[in-house]
């Protein structure tokens, strides 16, 4: 017997550089896995060779803001086409770690890239396309900076976005806050200055609904 899969659902993960996004994505990896869910967890900029490479680009060379814009669309393309379309078609759960909101908060509110541009590739790029859940991890730019500090003392090397000043991560907070504001049933915002392990009860609590 055949029968057509339910399309699955499509969650993505936002917040500032260091807010705990891969932190808690490989959590509720585990999570969404041990609920009996089929999950394909993916992110952005990358997801496919195409997009790894524009990644590498993206995240190392400098570049117009508006050229940053479009490669982060790019890259979104064929990442919706080889990845993230094919999975909700066959009904699994897509994790994704940060979409287009990112290009949002980084591009338009971080780099004032004209509003009238993101929202045209936005159309272009994934029409029809759009996640069911984000999850907003928030925390203050100083928090941002204090872990990536900490990471980098630890030896690992900041790219290009990281090493923007408070003032970008303050427009970068704010434009994530303001599309959260403005689109509550999809928006779950989470404080993620808490201790992990008061993060991760939330999480789960939301996991429970999926
Ligand atoms: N709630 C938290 N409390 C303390 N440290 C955290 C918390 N969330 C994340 N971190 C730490 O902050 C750093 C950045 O987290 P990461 O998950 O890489 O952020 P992102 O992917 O959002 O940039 C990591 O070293 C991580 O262990
Ligand atoms: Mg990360």
């Amino acid at each position: 017997m055949t029968r057509n899969a339910q399309r699955g659902q499509f969650v993505t993960l936002e917040g500032i550089d260091g807010a705990g996004k891969s932190t808690h994505a490989a959590w509720l990896v585990e999570a969404l896995r041990a609920r009996g869910l089929t999950v394909v967890a993916t992110r952005e900029p990358g997801g496919t060779r195409i997009g790894e490479a524009l990644r590498e680009l993206l995240l190392r060379q400098p570049m117009a803001h508006d050229t940053e814009a479009l490669l982060m669309f790019a890259a979104r393309r064929e990442h919706v086409l080889q990845v993230i379309e094919p999975a909700l078609a066959r009904g699994d759960l897509v994790l994704c770690d940060r979409y287009t909101d990112a290009t949002w908060a980084y591009q338009g509110g971080g780099h004032r890239v004209s509003k009238s541009l993101i929202a045209d590739l936005e159309r272009h790029v994934h029409a029809g396309c759009n996640p069911d859940l984000t999850l907003l991890f928030d925390v203050p730019s100083s928090v941002s900076r204090d872990r990536l500090e900490r990471m980098r003392a630890l030896g690992r090397d900041l790219d290009k976005f990281e090493l923007e000043d408070a003032g970008f991560f303050d427009r970068v907070r704010d434009a994530y806050l303001e599309r959260a504001a403005a689109d509550p049933s999809r928006f779950r915002v989470i404080d993620g200055g808490r201790p992990l392990a008061e993060v991760r009860a939330e999480l789960a609590r939301i996991v429970s609904a999926l």
